[in-house]
């Protein structure tokens, strides 16, 4: 790269096109390579336009290493071969996951080099196995002039184009670049960039566009974005690129740069521009390779590519030139792999599984795969708008991932091999293992049973909620206790808690009779229960302690809790909607009310009272919002009466308020309120509608 004065003055048109070239390359690097960007987007593409004019206007002055010029080319018909004039090589993998493989490896480095065990350890470089596409760039007097696919080895295609519109490949190189260099590396996609597309291919298919399709990972993109023949398309790929080796090299005359080691070649790329991955490090003998293996291992998920194992090679050049090839793999490198972590299977059923809350689960069960290191059988979908979003259908060939110690998870549907019969799938409105209704509520993920007490998914939970020390409290009846008895279906509701006997809850595992008769008991106690207890005993979704007490309170009996509008629950203090219709939801069914009705008849009591008396709250549910100075009453003044009556009182309008109360001044709230036609209202008509005289 020429080295030029940033901050000199231009002098002509040719001055400031390498000006700007230079600082855009510079601005690229940082921001492509090093992710540190030092100016803001904007800032970038006014000096790129700057450019552009420039180079339109003097088209003499266009060069063929200008950063205006990385998607310039025309869609080609057909890629032109390429020679590899040194050939690229492949790696001999050890497909052994486990530490043998690095010590198999250094074992046969040592015998090669003829090392006796007293010998110090081989250094090798540790470098991250990229899960892309190998590329060979031929720079030649430091400019970019050829990147060619591996091919087989020795041909390969002319994909210059399409390489050049990656940005962390430098154009030209810096000063003191060799004659010729040959640059090796990988081309790839990154796992957000893969997302993006995926997303993007998704939303032209649902839009109807043909031919279209998903990718089934980030490697297949990035091969099929590098043979694109059409270069603007490889450009919105937005491929990536790691350097790890070179080709051919022919110095300059003055001698160029000298390497004796692997490590230097990488730090000299680096220097050059090319992204070096952090990681790649000096190591010393097995030891420190196993350690290399199993600290990548460790940071593979949270890498932001993919890799799928690790490489070893012997630093020293010497040495490397010493042990040579066999066929087409070099001696002193090996790939030490990693479990795969994706693999493809046939989604056998789709099942919805109620999880100890009710929550229902939609399940993907596959024909039995190996992944991760463990045979996989189910994937969990999560909820139905993550099942919606895969669009997973009985029958359809999927990827199934399992990385680390996460649930396995289906990545994504081959939508090629669908059967063209697969059905769509629903979550069901009813629990598949009671026939409650499941229910959705506003704002929420999930679909819940509504069941409770009922459904067998969620008894023992229930059963220990109802005994617990602050429901009905039965001493005693713990976890272990509560898992047996459900175990051995000797309870199926609560109610069947009261018929226990002696007889059957000695036949329960190391249940002594003395346990059996404290139970017995515990239970006989806490028949005599009061409404409080026993309505939070219930477990009413969304309905604690303080909840049941106030609706105890307010209503007085059970059955007025249990017969109650929506309404009429919303009038109990801190009551709102979503608790409201949740308990309305638990006493519409059925049989939470007859399991009600068999504990009363099990001789459960409580003493019942009378309605508390309600305030007169003329407002419930209303909300006001005040604008302008009121002629009587303060803001304050006018909120306390509302919220005493029961409305409540918001800082802005919206299409939820019910009225707007408006005095002298009003200003943008009540032209808002006229906007949405909600009723604007006085002084006077607040003071009728909480029946105060007015004035
Ligand atoms: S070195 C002489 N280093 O793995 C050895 N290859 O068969 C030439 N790969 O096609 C390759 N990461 O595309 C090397 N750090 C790395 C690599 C790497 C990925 C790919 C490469 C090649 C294959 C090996």
């Amino acid at each position: 790269m020429a080295t030029v004065d940033l901050f000199a003055p231009p002098h002509s048109p040719a001055e400031r096109a390498a000006r700007l070239r230079a600082e855009l390359d510079a601005h690229a690097h940082r921001y492509y390579v090093l992710d540190q960007p030092t100016i803001p987007d904007i800032e970038y593409d006014r000096l790129f336009r700057e450019l552009q004019d420039i180079e339109t206007a003097h088209p003499e002055l266009l060069t063929a290493d200008s950063p205006t010029q990385r998607v310039g080319g025309k869609p080609l018909d057909q890629f032109a071969s390429v020679r590899h004039r040194v050939p690229m090589l492949s790696i001999r993998t050890e497909t052994d996951t486990e530490p043998t493989g690095a010590r198999n490896f250094d074992t046969r480095v040592r015998k090669e080099l003829t090392l006796a065990a007293s010998d110090p350890p081989v250094e090798y470089v540790g470098e991250l196995k990229f899960d892309g596409l190998a590329m060979s760039l031929r720079y030649e007097n430091g400019v970019l002039v050829q990147a060619a696919t591996r091919g087989d080895g020795e041909v390969g295609e002319d994909v210059t184009q399409n390489i050049r519109t990656i940005k962390q490949i430098p154009l030209r190189l810096p000063a003191g670049f060799p004659f010729l260099v040959e640059v090796r590396g990988e081309v790839y996609l990154s796992r957000a960039d893969f997302e993006a597309l995926n997303e993007k291919q998704r939303e032209k298919i649902a839009q109807g566009a043909k031919g279209e399709k998903t990718f089934v990972n980030p490697r297949n993109a990035a091969a099929g974005g590098v043979r694109q023949l059409d270069p603007a398309i490889a450009a919105e790929r937005r491929l990536s690129f790691f350097a790890y080796g070179l080709g051919e090299i022919t110095p300059p005359a003055d001698g160029g740069p000298k390497f004796e080691t692997h490590f230097q070649l990488l730090m000299t790329l680096k220097s050059w521009g090319f992204p070096v991955a952090v990681q790649t490090t000096r190591l010393q003998g097995a030891t420190e390779l196993i350690a290399f293996h199993q600290a990548m291992g460790e940071q593979r998920d949270r890498l932001p590519y993919d890799i799928d194992g690790v490489v070893y090679k012997v630093n020293s050049l010497a040495l490397q030139q010493k042990m040579g090839f066999v066929t087409r793999e070099p001696r002193w490198a090996v790939a030490h792999k990693y479990p795969a972590q994706e693999q493809l299977t046939m989604v056998l059923g789709i099942d919805v599984q109620v999880g100890r809350t009710g929550k229902l689960t939609p399940v993907a069960k596959l024909a039995p795969v190996f992944v991760g290191g463990v045979t996989v059988t189910n994937a969990t979908l999560h909820n139905e708008d993550e099942a919606r979003r895969k669009d997973v259908r009985v029958g359809d060939t999927v990827i199934v991932r399992r990385a680390g110690d996460v649930i396995p998870e289906v990545v994504s549907v081959l939508l090629d091999k669908r059967q063209p019969d697969a059905q769509i799938f629903t979550m069901p409105r009813h629990c598949p293992v009671c026939g409650s209704d499941a229910v959705r509520e506003d704002g929420e993920a999930d679909y819940r049973c509504t069941g409770g007490l009922f459904c067998a998914a969620q008894r023992k939970e229930a059963i220990l909620h109802f005994a617990h020390r602050r429901a009905v409290e039965i001493e005693g009846l713990g976890d272990k206790l509560v898992e047996q008895l459900v175990e051995a279906n000797v309870i199926r509701t609560l109610p069947d808690l009261y018929k226990l006997g002696l007889s059957s809850l000695a036949s329960l595992d190391r249940m002594a009779e003395k346990s059996a008769k404290n139970l017995l008991e515990a239970l006989e106690r806490s028949r005599q229960t009061t409404l409080p207890r026993f309505v939070f005993g219930l477990g009413i979704r969304h309905v604690g302690e303080a909840t049941a007490k106030a609706l105890a309170h307010h209503f007085g009996k059970l059955d007025a809790v249990m017969d109650a509008t929506e309404a009429q629950l919303l009038e109990v203090n801190d009551v709102g909607p979503i608790v409201a219709q949740s308990i309305r939801t638990f006493f519409e069914q059925s049989h939470n009310r007859e399991v009600v009705e068999q504990l009363r008849a099990c001789g459960v009591t409580w003493e019942e009272g009378e309605p508390a008396v309600v305030a007169f709250r003329p407002l419930s549910g209303k909300t006001f919002v005040i604008t302008g100075t009121l002629p009587n009453l303060s803001r304050d003044g006018a909120k306390d009466q509302i919220e005493a009556a029961g409305g409540k009182v918001a800082g802005s309008v919206s299409k939820k308020t019910d009225y707007v109360v408006a005095g002298a001044e009003a200003g943008s709230k009540l032209v808002k309120a006229q906007a949405l036609g909600i009723a604007v209202i006085d002084e006077s008509a607040l003071l009728a509608l909480l029946d105060l005289p007015s004035g």
